[in-house]
């Protein structure tokens, strides 16, 4: 059995169905469920037996210590997170809450059932920690990509609230030899990814005539991995990482954003052809997001080295697959976008905490 938090999220959700695709150990599943949470990501798993789900705060700690003891689990996944930058940007607080407040929680919970094992258990025990490549700031055009060293220089409350997690996890492995493994990924792409991200966002827009929002000159540049290539890096570093280090996780793809929304848009054209003509007529240039990182980059060696992990997606088949699963899947769209997912939540899992959407 193993803990995973925000499992009904964009990459915790992909981990979960992952996992149960390639292993029979089972899954306590522990969200919130805010807006980012979507339970129908997971509906495929109804009535299997491997995977408990648990609506709850991270920042519980009576609930994180029960689930622990009904559980008994040999490993936690953390993923519950907020994780959009123009969110940050206009609501710090949440942010400090779950990311820093949350993983504090986590961890004291995590070290105090850890420590309360013996022989085999105790040494198997692994707080694995998920985390961002935007901890390390903005790189210039000429700049090194990211390695395991580089400083921490995080710029938006997003990014700062995910490096002091990053800084916690570090302390409780140096301080009380608490078995914490972090992973640093730059942006994932691919199935169930919430429309207020770039890539699921233009296609959405693209499909309903709607502007696609390009920020600033469009050519700040982000390294794009496939999401599924991530949840097998994550599995590849709880089941071989060395205790207390980092591994950076990427793809190998810098690309400026401006250059993705013509992918996206050559992608529609081909698959979906519109009789107005090109999607990317729709491009509209808007203002820049405060504070925003020009470019980021990941030097993946550490893992490919270490760990024999690489990625099977190269950006051109996974933007693909991306574009021609949100073309098959409008339902999961359409509930998205109206909320109404959240009436099968309630119906499952009681009713919905508004003060925390
Ligand atoms: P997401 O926003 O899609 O999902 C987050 C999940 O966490 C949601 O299901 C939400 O309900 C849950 N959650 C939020 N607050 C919670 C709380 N207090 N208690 C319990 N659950 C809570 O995020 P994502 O894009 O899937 O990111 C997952 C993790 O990966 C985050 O830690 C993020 O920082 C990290 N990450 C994301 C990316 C990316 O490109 N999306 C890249 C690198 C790292
Ligand atoms: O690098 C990893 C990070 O990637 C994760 O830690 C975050 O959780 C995840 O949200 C993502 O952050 P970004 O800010 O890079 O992702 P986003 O999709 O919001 O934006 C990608 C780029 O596209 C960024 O440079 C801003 C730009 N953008 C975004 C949106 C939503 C636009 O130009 N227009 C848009 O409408």
């Amino acid at each position: 059995m193993i803990l995973v938090t925000g499992g009904a999220g964009f990459i915790g959700g992909n981990f979960v169905l992952d996992w149960l695709a390639t292993s029979d150990e089972p899954v306590i599943n522990l969200d919130a469920l805010t807006y980012a949470g979507n339970l129908e990501t997971l509906a495929s798993l109804a009535g299997d037996a491997r995977h408990v789900f648990r609506r709850g705060d991270i920042c519980d700690r009576a609930l994180v210590d029960e689930l622990l003891k009904t559980y008994c689990p040999r490993a936690i996944v953390h993923f519950a997170a907020e994780s959009h930058v123009d969110r940050s940007i206009h609501g710090p607080g949440e942010f400090v809450r779950t990311n820093v407040e949350g993983t504090f929680t986590l961890l004291e919970a995590a070290r105090a059932y850890w420590s309360a094992l013996e022989g085999d258990e105790k040494a198997a025990f692994r707080f694995h920690h998920v985390s961002t490549d935007e901890v390390y700031g903005s790189l210039g055009p000429d700049d090194a990509p990211f390695t395991e060293t580089h400083p921490y220089e995080p710029n938006s409350p997003y990014s700062a609230s995910k490096a002091a997690s990053d800084h916690l996890v570090r302390a409780w492995y140096h301080t009380y030899g608490m078995p914490v493994v972090t992973t640093n990924c730059s942006n994932n792409y691919g199935p169930y990814h919430f429309p207020e991200k770039l890539i699921p966002l233009m296609i959405v827009n693209a499909l309903a005539g709607k502007p696609l929002p390009v920020y600033g000159d469009g050519k700040n540049v982000r390294d794009w991995l496939y999401v599924k290539d991530h949840c097998a890096a994550i599995r590849v570093v709880l089941q071989k990482g060395r205790l207390g280090e980092t591994y950076n996780i990427g793809g190998w793809n810098e690309k400026p954003n401006i250059d993705i929304v013509h992918i996206v848009c050559a992608l529609l054209d081909e698959l979906r052809p519109d009789a107005a003509g090109s999607y990317s007529r729709l491009i509209t240039y808007v203002k820049d997001r405060p504070g925003h990182d020009r470019r980021y980059a990941i030097d993946a060696r550490k893992i490919e080295r270490e760990l024999g992990w690489r990625p099977a997606e190269t950006f051109e088949t996974g933007i693909r697959k991306t574009v021609e699963w949100y073309l098959a899947n409008p339902e999961w769209v359409a509930n998205v976008q109206s909320g109404s997912y959240r009436d099968w939540v309630a119906a499952n899992y009681g009713d919905r905490d508004d003060s925390r959407a």
